[in-house]
Parts: structure tokens; C-alpha cells; sequence
């Protein structure tokens, strides 16, 4: 039996279960846009953001790609790269009690998307101990990244926007991550160090953890705010609790070679290119030679031109100032530059996965 395989996988009633827990939460996010688009419309007119009617193939298409990524999602859970219990978890009580928060925080948003507001942060943030680009309410959220509130409601944010398929495009990186390990198989498992760069509430530790239940993880990320969520929701998993440290993924306070691999989720797109280089440096300094690096974010131009719309509407619903530039970089060519190695991308859903190694 594979290392998370268990008899309960051969069962086809739980692939039920999970296609039809990801049928809710996909509509749930579809109902939650719907009815909050409308009001926005009825009460505020003038501060809904124009976007581009959405063509009818491209509402098929992508709904075809939802189901080949939960296809996906299912198969590697059932080849045994994670447990299939990870299909099923989230924070379910907390979201629920945490949901009428989205819809009071929403008119707060409204009116900074109206009075394009876009710094408007918590009194008590030092500027100098972020870069600039940060200091930002990106997606127009409350306090940007820097606070308690802002992070109690993210993941539900986030999880609303994509209609539940959050969680199974985090898992993507999974097998490129357990796959590029191997490359260290002969030392202990419980001596690979593996650092996911910007990882905010801790969702994308939570999966690594699923996959690598002995692994030494590390998350690095500049909001002490996201981490103290983090550190809330991975201290009730079993096992070493992930070492969480916030620093600036410019400039990470590790060592050259410390780590085996290296992850970063849903970051590049909320940076200026100079910044997106030099964080491709970083990852590259602190692997160890032969270490694997995977990076998620979302689909570009060059790679799903037949998405350009649904690109162009994220831009204009969202305070996403680095977003157009960031799907039309050339991130393999970064890849290169930077010095990596077997460089694979794949596309999934809206989201890209690049894998690369530093080489030996
Ligand atoms: C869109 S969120 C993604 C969080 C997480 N990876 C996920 O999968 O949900 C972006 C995260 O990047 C962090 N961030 C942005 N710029 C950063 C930087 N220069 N250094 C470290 N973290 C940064 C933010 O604080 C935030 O938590």
C-alpha cells in the first residue's frame, strides 16, 4: 500500500462525497458573486467595477477545467502523494461563523474601490518595515495584509473567489514537490527542510503537510497578522508544527543551501517585476544544490489566451496593480536566468504550476 493509501480510497461512494462537497462550495461561491454583484448594483451603482461580459464557451471551458482539476485532485489523492482526508478538510465551523464578517466587510470595500482607495491601512503600521508595493489593500481588503481582521476573513476569501477550488489548485504543487525529493531519498525524511515562501494563513503548509507528514516545514511571509492565523490553524495538526518566521521574501533570513525544496503560491502576481527577480534569487540561494523548487499562480496570456477576459475582469474587480504585467513575464525565461534547471509548467484550472531544480 502507497504511504497515505487507505481501503477507504477504493470506496467510490467517497469520490461521491468529494465531487459533491466541491459542487457545494462551487456554488455557494457562485451564488455568494451573483447576489453580492446585484447589491452592489442596487445600492451603489457608480462603484461597481465595469467588466467585460463573460462569452459563454469561456464559462464551459472553465467549467470543464474545474472537473479535470478535481479529476486530478482525486487521482493523486488515490495514488497515494496525500490522504484523501485532506480532500475534506477546512476550518468548516470557523468559515461558517466567520461568513456574515465578508458580507459586513463588504460596503468597507465598495467604497474604497469608489473613492480608489488604495493605502488605506491600519494607523499603527510602521512604513519602514515593509517595502513599498506592500503597503497596498490588495483586492481592496480591509487593512491589506496588516491585520487579525484581514486575516480571519482570507482564506474564505479566497476560497469564495475560486469557487472552492482553492485548496485542490494548492494541491497541485504536491506531486512536482514529493517527485522532486526524491532527488534526497537516501537521508531522513524528517531531515528535509522545505520553505513555503509567502504562505499567509497557512493553507499551502497545511497540504505540504498532508503530503510530507515528517518533513521540516518552514513559512516565510512579511505579515505577522497572516502568520499568527497560520500558527492558530497548523497548531491543531498532529506532528512538528511548521516554523514560521516574517521576513521579506526579497531578502529571507535563511542560509544559502538550508533548504531542500521550496514553494510559493499566489505571490508573483501581487509583486513589481524587480521584486518577482529578485525572490526567484532567493528561492535559487536558499535551496541546496538539487533541490526542487515549485511555484503556483495564476494562468497568463501566453499559456491560456482563451482566458484573457476572466484575466481582465480579475484586474478591474480587484486592486491587483501588478497584475497585467505579471501574466504577460515570461517566468520560464526568469527561471533560466535565475540559473534553474528542468524547467516543466503546466496549467490547471486558472492557475500555472512551474517546477524547476537548481542544479547539482
Ligand atoms: C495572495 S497571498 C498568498 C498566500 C498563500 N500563499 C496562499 O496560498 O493563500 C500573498 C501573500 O504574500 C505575502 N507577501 C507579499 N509580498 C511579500 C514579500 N515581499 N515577502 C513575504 N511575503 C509577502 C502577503 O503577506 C500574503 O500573505
Amino acid at each position: 500500500m502507497k504511504a497515505h493509501q487507505s481501503p477507504r480510497m477504493a470506496d467510490p461512494l467517497t469520490k461521491f462525497a468529494y465531487l459533491g462537497l466541491q459542487g457545494g462550495r462551487s456554488l455557494m461561491g457562485l451564488a455568494h458573486k451573483e447576489v453580492s454583484t446585484r447589491l452592489l448594483q442596487w445600492v451603489a451603482p457608480t462603484a461597481a467595477p465595469l467588466t467585460v461580459p463573460v462569452p459563454p464557451e469561456m464559462l464551459k471551458e472553465l467549467r470543464a477545467a474545474m472537473e479535470r482539476l478535481l479529476e486530478q485532485d482525486w487521482q493523486e489523492a488515490e495514488a497515494g502523494i496525500y490522504p484523501a482526508s485532506l480532500l475534506f478538510d477546512a476550518p468548516w465551523l470557523d468559515w461558517a461563523a466567520r461568513y456574515p464578517l465578508v458580507w459586513l466587510d463588504m460596503p468597507l470595500t465598495w467604497n474604497r474601490r469608489a473613492r480608489r482607495q488604495v493605502r488605506d491601512l491600519p494607523q499603527d503600521v510602521e512604513p519602514e518595515a515593509f517595502p513599498d508595493y506592500y503597503l497596498q489593500n490588495f483586492h481592496h481588503q480591509t487593512d491589506g495584509y496588516l491585520s487579525d481582521h484581514s486575516a480571519a476573513l482570507y482564506d474564505l476569501q479566497v476560497d469564495i473567489l475560486f469557487n472552492g477550488a482553492a485548496d485542490p489548485m494548492r494541491r497541485r504543487l504536491l506531486k512536482p514537490l514529493v517527485q522532486g525529493l526524491a532527488a534526497f531519498k537516501e537521508r531522513p525524511a524528517s531531515s528535509l527542510r522545505v520553505l513555503d515562501i509567502a504562505a499567509g494563513t497557512g493553507r499551502t503548509l497545511r497540504q505540504i503537510r498532508g503530503a510530507l507528514p515528517q518533513g521540516h516545514l518552514v513559512g516565510l511571509d512579511l505579515s505577522a497578522a497572516y502568520l499568527r492565523q497560520a500558527n492558530s490553524w497548523l497548531s491543531q495538526l498532529p506532528g512538528e508544527l511548521p516554523q514560521l518566521v516574517q521576513g521579506n521574501a526579497e531578502a529571507m533570513p535563511f542560509a544559502d543551501a538550508s533548504m531542500q525544496a521550496a514553494t510559493c503560491v499566489f505571490l508573483m502576481h501581487e509583486l513589481p517585476a524587480a521584486a518577482r527577480a529578485n525572490v526567484l534569487c532567493e528561492a535559487f540561494r536558499v535551496l541546496e544544490p538539487g533541490g526542487v523548487f515549485v511555484l503556483a499562480d495564476s494562468v497568463q496570456l501566453a499559456d491560456s489566451p482563451q482566458y484573457t477576459v476572466a484575466m481582465e475582469n480579475f484586474r478591474r474587480v480587484f486592486h491587483e496593480p501588478y497584475y497585467r504585467d505579471y501574466i504577460s513575464d515570461d517566468i520560464e525565461a526568469r527561471l533560466t536566468q535565475t540559473g534553474f534547471l528542468e524547467i516543466r509548467a503546466e496549467t490547471h484550472f486558472m492557475s500555472r504550476v512551474w517546477t524547476a531544480r537548481k542544479p547539482f
